[in-house]
């Protein structure tokens, strides 16, 4: 598994996609059945074909990711979905109308006849179609589905750069095409659309009121913010995400309360003798002053904000090898969901 990892910088680069250089040669290797990591609009992906069960194989091999759990299989257009799915559901027929191209993955009952270890032995299949030229272009060139998890080491937070990607993957993969910062930085939505009701079993990108808007009705299970019940989705129950120091997550009934309960334990534990992150935010950084590694991620008042820069936070306190780290806490809903959902699996559901 040492190999020289190509790397194209296709930023900025906008009408007639297809047609470069660099996004032929990447789509040839794919055909070719080797792992290329590409940007899409939430996060950069490591694909591969995902009709080859060994090419499945190498992506599971090249993220150390556990081979129960299942991968996205990453579409352009309409046309490719009738080779992988048994049925249009009513609701998925709305929902793509809605959502796609866009951070929504729908699980679909599979077709059958169609092996694919992708799917992980399930008779669903997860599908998505990303919203960034980029990935589109890659995917039309070729002309595969392409099975595409997150491009980071299983256990670390997923990359929102290139250079994310090759800091965990260099020498991994055939190649990684760079078009800068993801938008959204946190994962699509993964809805299943199975059943008679919509149900959320990833939070991401599409927010739930945005499917209500939708479907009328949606469930979300109840597993993704609780760490007792076992959530629907395979990919769940890991511990996701995982900074190198233990995060702990504090609240507050007012911002107030909060940083102040932040101040207090991280100068207990600077006492204790350890060096100390804080997650904190535009508005409130400068509550945080002693020798601490305080790291703003966004503004409060703009969840979004917050979400795009998330990993790219985590992996700093990673490479400032902070001890400990005490990240602040965001209202649900909206975004927010997703947020809270990424922190509480990076703290282990550790709340102060
Ligand atoms: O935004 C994204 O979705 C990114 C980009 C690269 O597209 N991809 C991504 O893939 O996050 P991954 O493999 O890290 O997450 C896939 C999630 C996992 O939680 C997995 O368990 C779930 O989708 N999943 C896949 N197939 C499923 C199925 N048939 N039924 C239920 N859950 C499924
Ligand atoms: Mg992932």
């Amino acid at each position: 598994m040492n190999q020289q990892t190509k790397y194209w910088n296709v930023d900025n680069i906008v009408d007639g996609l297809e047609d470069y250089p660099q996004i032929q040669e990447a789509a040839e290797l794919l055909r070719r059945n080797e792992l290329i990591a590409f940007p899409t609009e939430t996060v950069y992906g490591l694909g591969g074909n995902g009709m080859e069960d060994e090419t499945v194989e190498k992506i599971y091999t090249a993220k150390g990711r556990p081979s129960d759990n299942p991968l996205i299989l990453h579409i352009a257009d309409r046309m490719q979905l009738d080779e992988l799915v048994s049925e249009v559901p009513p609701l998925g027929e709305a929902l793509m109308e809605a959502f796609w191209p866009g951070p929504l993955t729908l699980v679909f009952p599979k077709k059958s006849g169609v092996a694919m270890r992708a799917s992980a032995g399930l008779d669903t299949v997860a599908i998505r179609m990303p919203d960034h030229p980029l990935a589109l272009a890659l995917i039309q060139a070729a002309r595969l589905p392409i099975a595409a998890p997150s491009a980071n080491l299983s256990g670390r937070p997923s990359p929102t750069t290139a250079q994310h990607v090759l800091e965990d993957l260099d020498g991994r993969i055939a190649g990684v095409l760079d078009g800068g910062p993801t938008g959204i930085g946190v994962e699509s939505t993964v809805v299943d659309i199975t059943g008679d009701v919509p149900m959320i079993l990833r939070p991401g990108g599409i927010t739930a009121e945005q499917i209500a808007e939708i479907t009328g009705e949606v469930a979300i299970d109840p597993g993704i913010l609780s760490e007792e019940a076992a959530p629907k989705s395979p990919g769940m129950k890991y511990r996701h995400y995982a900074p190198q120091g233990q995060m702990w997550l504090v609240r507050g009934d007012t911002i107030e309360e909060m940083t102040k309960s932040i101040r207090n334990a991280a100068r207990r534990a600077v006492e204790e003798g350890k060096k100390v992150g804080i997650l904190a935010t535009k508005e409130t950084f400068r509550e945080y002053d002693g020798e601490y590694t305080v790291i703003t991620c966004g503004e409060r008042r703009d969840l979004i904000s917050v979400a795009r820069r998330l990993y790219d936070v985590l992996r700093q306190f990673d490479q400032e090898s902070v001890d400990v780290i005490f990240a602040e806490t965001f209202p649900e809903g909206g975004v927010g969901t997703a947020i809270m959902n990424r922190l509480t699996k990076a703290a282990g559901g550790h709340y102060l």
